[in-house]
């Protein structure tokens, strides 16, 4: 498999660190990023953003979302051509208007869980190429319903918000003078642990709540002073501001 990458920063090199095995042309720009790339994970860099357009029959559009519908407008896609945006919030009509008469798919995907291959990646239409390479980087939902796509894009968002939650909450430990490596796993541990009961359990989410909450209990003392300052509820208000700047009008 051989696929182009316009725009190499964070996200794409999560995915070329994610994807081994995978055959990579980057776009030339970054500083020196490309450049250390290549050096590191074997990828070619191409002499402009057009020469890896030539080079490739797969594009993944690693673009600041702000101009990166602007500079695929400017590069010159042919037929057969399959690019695949991860630009967040950018639609997949204008996408597809950007690319023609190359075929457009949206994805999403957290970025840095993809680099050890355990981050779930969208995908809107389904692809078998665009699967068999996110599958690469963690499990693949395939979507069919553009609208559902855009919903389950927000969690782009919420997964960035999930890592300054588990900051957030090692910090109160080393506050607390836990040691900061302690602190670190220990949060990441009962995060991981409390995922894998959603996974794995056949209980639906309010008998695993009911199951963790001891009547008068510690739980329950904790849960009772977020909700009665808003913290709970303040997700719902962050999710629909994403979900809104991500699809006006929604
Ligand atoms: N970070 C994540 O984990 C993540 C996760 C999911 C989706 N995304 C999406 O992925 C996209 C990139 O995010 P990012 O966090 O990786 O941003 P980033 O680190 O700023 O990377 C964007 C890269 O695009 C390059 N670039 C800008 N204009 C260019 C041009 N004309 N030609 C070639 N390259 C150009 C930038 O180069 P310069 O540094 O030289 O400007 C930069 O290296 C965004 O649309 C974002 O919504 C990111």
């Amino acid at each position: 498999m051989k696929i182009g990458i316009l725009g190499v920063g964070h996200l794409a090199e999560y995915l070329v660190r994610g994807a081994v095995g995978v055959e990579f042309v980057l776009s030339p720009r970054s500083g020196d990023k490309a450049a250390k790339l290549a050096e590191s994970h074997r990828c070619a860099v191409a002499e402009s953003n057009q020469a890896v357009v030539d080079l490739c029959d797969m594009v993944l559009v690693c673009l600041p979302a702000a101009t990166g519908l602007a500079l695929l407008e400017g590069l010159k896609f042919r037929d057969g051509q399959s690019v695949c945006s991860a630009m967040a919030g950018v639609s997949y009509a204008a996408l597809t208007a950007s690319v023609a008469p190359a075929e457009a798919f949206c994805a999403m995907m957290p970025g840095f869980a993809n680099a050890f291959s355990a981050g779930p990646s969208l995908l809107y239409p389904g692809d078998a190429e665009w699967e068999a390479f996110l599958a690469l980087l963690g499990p693949v939902h395939r979507f069919a319903d553009r609208q559902a796509f855009e919903t389950a894009a927000v969690f782009g968002a919420m997964s960035g918000a999930s890592v300054f939650l588990l900051r957030h909450l090692a910090r109160w430990y080393e506050r607390q003078r836990l040691d900061a490596v302690t602190a670190r796993r220990l949060v990441a541990e009962t995060f991981r642990g409390n995922a894998e009961v959603l996974l794995q359990s056949d209980s639906g989410l309010d008998e695993i709540a009911v199951g963790v909450t001891t009547p008068g209990g510690i739980t329950e003392q904790l849960v009772g002073v977020l909700d009665q300052r808003g913290a709970l509820a303040a997700w719902d208000e962050a999710m629909d501001a994403v979900l809104a700047r991500m699809v006006p009008g929604r």
